[in-house]
């Protein structure tokens, strides 16, 4: 009999479900939430109550997609943390609930996990690739910036990650500052496209090992635009393009530089990347370039995989199903890393 997974997600902004049949997608719906367009940001408050109102529809949804009744599945997985812990309490409640009332077992999935395992949902009629154990996973989004080596489905080392902001933050920092929109790393990569990434410099943190720091960049955008408009106010609309450029290509060098060195030191030359702001042109194509130059084994998420989705939840917790854990109905969400 097959194993069929239900996944869960609702760490952030995304309130998604997934249904994998022995590891194969069967479907995956995502209800995005655009009520934070109009702050810039996401609202914790509005995001659990958008939840609470899209979580029923949502696996009704993935459910009947797959053909899967509630009753046929074998377990369900579903995202504890971290997130922010309103928007986990949704989905780890839901899960729980749905458990009860189907008798069927629980298993709880760190969202990190998830990303790192995208690439191993596989999908009817698209060809299987993925990485080879053990591999680095470069893991950017709007809430981590992490370099991890990962030697099997279930066990993983962070080797560096961010000492304050995420590099999604960073790009969705630089387009508020600029009145562009909300999210900001789709915004800015289109219009870098269009610019000279060579134009302007920012200066470099110097951070020990593979950790990263973003924070100092945003406050340095911020210093050079305003500098630069108290002399020329049309600034900004003059050089959008070359500034979203500069600051990507800037961003960018410093997610590689700690990357080529994390491969570098450990050998391991089997490299992919995962997150939301891991469909970012640029990065995509560098991670190619490098890749080629280093001798590397690149891997290349789809873009539906990228951003939060409960399919990458259903296929971690498969291999944890498979290694025979659950999780007790008196499991809490955890909102940080620290507390899984
Ligand atoms: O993984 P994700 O969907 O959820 C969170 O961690 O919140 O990542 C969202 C982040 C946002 O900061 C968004 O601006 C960024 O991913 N992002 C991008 C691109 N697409 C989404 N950043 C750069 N380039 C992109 N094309």
């Amino acid at each position: 009999m097959a194993d069929i997974i239900l996944g869960i997600e609702s760490s952030c902004d995304d309130t998604s479900a997934a249904v994998i049949s022995d590891g194969v997608m069967l479907s995956n719906v995502i209800a995005s939430q655009d009520v934070h367009k109009a702050y810039g940001g996401v609202i914790p408050e509005l995001a659990s109550r958008a939840h609470q109102l899209n979580i029923v529809p949502v696996v009704s949804e993935a459910l009947a997609r797959a053909g899967v009744k509630a009753s046929e599945l074998s377990a369900i997985a579903f995202t504890r943390g971290p997130g922010l812990l309103g928007s986990l309490l949704v989905g780890t409640s839901f899960a729980k609930a749905l458990s009860v009332a189907v008798d069927c077992p629980l298993v709880e999935v760190n969202h990190l996990q998830g990303h790192l395992l995208a690439g191993f949902v596989q999908q009817k009629d698209v060809p299987f690739v993925h990485p080879k154990f053990p591999y680095l996973c470069l893991l950017v989004s709007g809430g981590n910036s992490q370099i991890v080596r990962v030697d099997s489905p279930l066990k993983f080392e962070i080797l560096g990650q961010t000492i304050d902001d995420a590099v999604g933050e960073a790009f969705d920092k630089c387009s508020k500052m600029m009145g562009l929109g909300y999210p900001g790393g789709p915004i800015v990569d289109r219009l870098a496209k269009q610019g000279n990434p060579t134009r302007f410099k920012f200066a470099k943190p110097h951070i020990p090992g593979y950790d990263y720091s973003f924070s100092g960049i945003k406050t340095s955008l911020l210093y050079f635009v305003r500098d630069q408009l108290a002399e020329n106010p049309s600034f900004m609309e003059e050089n959008k393009e070359d500034i979203c450029a500069s600051f990507q290509r800037h961003l960018i060098d410093i997610l590689m530089d700690k990357l080529i060195k994390a491969a570098r030191d450990t050998g391991i030359s089997e490299v992919t990347i995962g997150g939301g702001v891991s469909a970012n042109s640029e990065l995509r194509a560098r991670l190619q370039e490098e890749g080629r130059k280093r001798g590397w084994n690149t891997y290349l998420p789809e873009f539906k995989f990228t951003t939060d989705n409960a399919a990458m939840i259903a296929i971690a917790g498969y291999y944890h199903y498979l290694a025979g854990e659950r999780a007790s109905l008196s499991v809490a969400p955890a909102a940080r890393a620290a507390d899984l």
